[in-house]
């Protein structure tokens, strides 16, 4: 992959000095390559291919139908053309949770088929064997806590995760499991900010919160639900910097209008002899 060799894109080694130099650090989802390619141009530091790619690209209403095959092709779409963020894969339902072996063979997959230079699997203590496997094999592992979504059925709904105190104490045990199992990043999903921060100071890997408040490391947004993609979805935690459904279907219907009336295409969009 180009990624590796050209013009230093960002590495693990630089996500974990942030935290020590107190760099945010900024990621976003992406799942295709004409995002990627805009995203390339901006300075984020990590683009997540998210299981979110169910709800977002798929029509699944969770992320639990998320294969294997869906994630490398989508992983494989995104590293074509990404070169300076540092690009993580998600581990799908299912792929990781049935022995430490298992979980190596698919992140390699990501890895390799892929393109990835980093996995994601959600959980803590159960899923501590897996990170050490993967991370020994030499492929860095961002762990993720809190609200972890292929869990919804267990968690009974997308709900805020560790309130109270031993939630709290339970999310921090967590994290510094994680932490000594090898991970160099932990999402922080849906948290209170208290918490989270916490959990912060408590760990020497960066977090990276998504509704977690303004004292993780670094923030992640879904792509999709910043450019307001989805008038319907306005959780508490998302800021839309964009509301490009209104513009995408003003857009759709002048084209629409354009070429039921005739007006489109005219003599500039057409060929000469
Ligand atoms: O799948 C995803 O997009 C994620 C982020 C929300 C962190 O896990």
């Amino acid at each position: 992959m180009s990624r590796y060799t050209e013009k230093g894109g960002v590495t693990v080694l630089q996500i974990l000095k942030s935290k020590a130099e107190k760099k945010k650090i900024s990621a976003i989802t992406c799942y295709d390559s004409s995002f990627a390619r805009l995203i390339d141009e901006t300075d984020i530091d990590i683009v997540l291919v998210g299981d979110s790619l169910g709800n977002v690209m798929l029509g699944y209403d969770s992320t639990i139908s998320v294969t294997m095959d869906h994630m490398v092709h989508h992983v494989a779409a995104v590293s074509r053309v990404l070169k300076k963020p540092f690009l993580c894969a998600d581990m799908p339902f299912l792929s990781y949770h049935l022995s430490p072996e298992q979980a190596l063979q698919n992140a390699g997959r990501l890895v390799q088929e892929g393109g990835a230079q980093s996995v994601k699997l959600e959980g803590g203590e159960d899923v501590a064997e897996a990170i050490r496997r993967i991370t020994a094999a030499g492929i860095p592992v961002m762990a993720h806590l809190g609200l972890t979504p292929q869990s919804v059925h267990a968690m009974g709904g997308y709900r805020i995760q560790g309130r109270g105190t031993d939630a709290a104490d339970k999310l921090i045990e967590e994290a510094r499991i994680v932490e000594a199992a090898g991970a160099y990043a932990i999402v922080l999903e849906m948290v209170p900010a208290s918490v989270a921060k916490k959990v912060t100071e408590a760990v020497g890997i960066p977090t990276i919160g998504i509704g977690a408040g303004p004292d993780c490391d670094g923030q992640i947004l879904v792509l999709q639900d910043m450019l307001g993609f989805d008038d319907g979805f306005n959780p508490k935690f998302l800021k839309k910097y964009a509301n490009l459904a209104k513009t995408i279907q003003d857009s759709v219907s002048a084209y629409d209008k354009e070429v039921k009336s005739g007006t489109f295409p005219t003599a500039d969009q057409s060929f000469k002899d």
